[in-house]
């Protein structure tokens, strides 16, 4: 049985992940809310469309404090005070510090656009395409203090077809996205999600009739 865990959802763009998981969750098929947006940007859409769906959508410039370690104390500070369990990195173009990752072990998720560990870092698409790589595609997984090093949670795949530019092969890897980040979150909503050294381990939903065995009344 799943509960709704709480989001804090960290963007820096257009927020189209975001969008996917706000539909999710608004339509009953992910059990968590969002309870609150941070961009490190200003200009970011993705508060437009936390402001659309009445979400708190903050905007905490990076650029007024005096490193990365004194804006994440400020993100942990936010996050906590909204009650946030799981956070949710879709977008969020900045290097975190272990201010942020020792205040949510193993409760922060990010999504990258290649199959990790290939291609971590900036422009992973264009990477893909530079290497000449015939399948590319995206992964979630928890963040640790290294760079898209973490454990993995979800992957797809997608091919890269001959003349595919860094837009499109980008396009046809976020349709992935906007699948599988959903589809992490709820597994860690349904506490299916265990990391043994570097690895997670997914456990098997219960099959109906399992629990009709244990209790004959249900
Ligand atoms: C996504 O494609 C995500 O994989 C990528 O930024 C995009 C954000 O799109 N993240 C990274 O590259 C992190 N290194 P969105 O704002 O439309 O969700």
């Amino acid at each position: 049985m799943s509960r709704r865990v709480k989001l804090g959802v960290l963007i820096s763009g257009s927020g189209s992940n975001l969008q996917s998981i706000i539909d999710r969750s608004e339509d009953g098929t992910l059990a968590a809310d969002i309870v609150c947006v941070i961009s490190n940007n200003a200009g970011a859409f993705g508060l437009e469309r936390a402001h659309r769906h009445n979400i708190p959508a903050l905007h905490i410039d990076h650029r007024l404090f005096a490193g990365r370690s004194a804006y994440d104390t400020a993100l942990v500070e936010t996050l906590q005070q909204h009650g946030v369990e799981l956070v949710i990195l879709a977008g969020f173009m900045r290097i975190i510090t272990p201010v942020l990752i020792e205040a949510f072990p193993m409760a922060i998720m990010n999504i990258h656009p290649a199959i990790l560990p290939s291609f971590p870092g900036l422009h992973a698409q264009l990477q893909a395409l530079d290497h000449g790589a015939r399948i590319s595609g995206c992964t979630v997984h928890f963040v640790d203090v290294g760079t898209d090093t973490g454990p993995i949670i979800v992957q797809a795949a997608v091919p890269v077809l001959d003349g595919d530019t860094e837009e499109s092969l980008s396009a046809r890897i976020q349709v992935e996205e906007h699948r599988i980040y959903p589809r992490a979150i709820q597994l860690y909503a349904e506490g299916r999600l265990s990391v043994e050294g570097r690895r997670v381990v997914i456990t098997p939903s219960a099959p109906a009739s399992a629990v009709s065995l244990e209790n004959p009344a249900a």
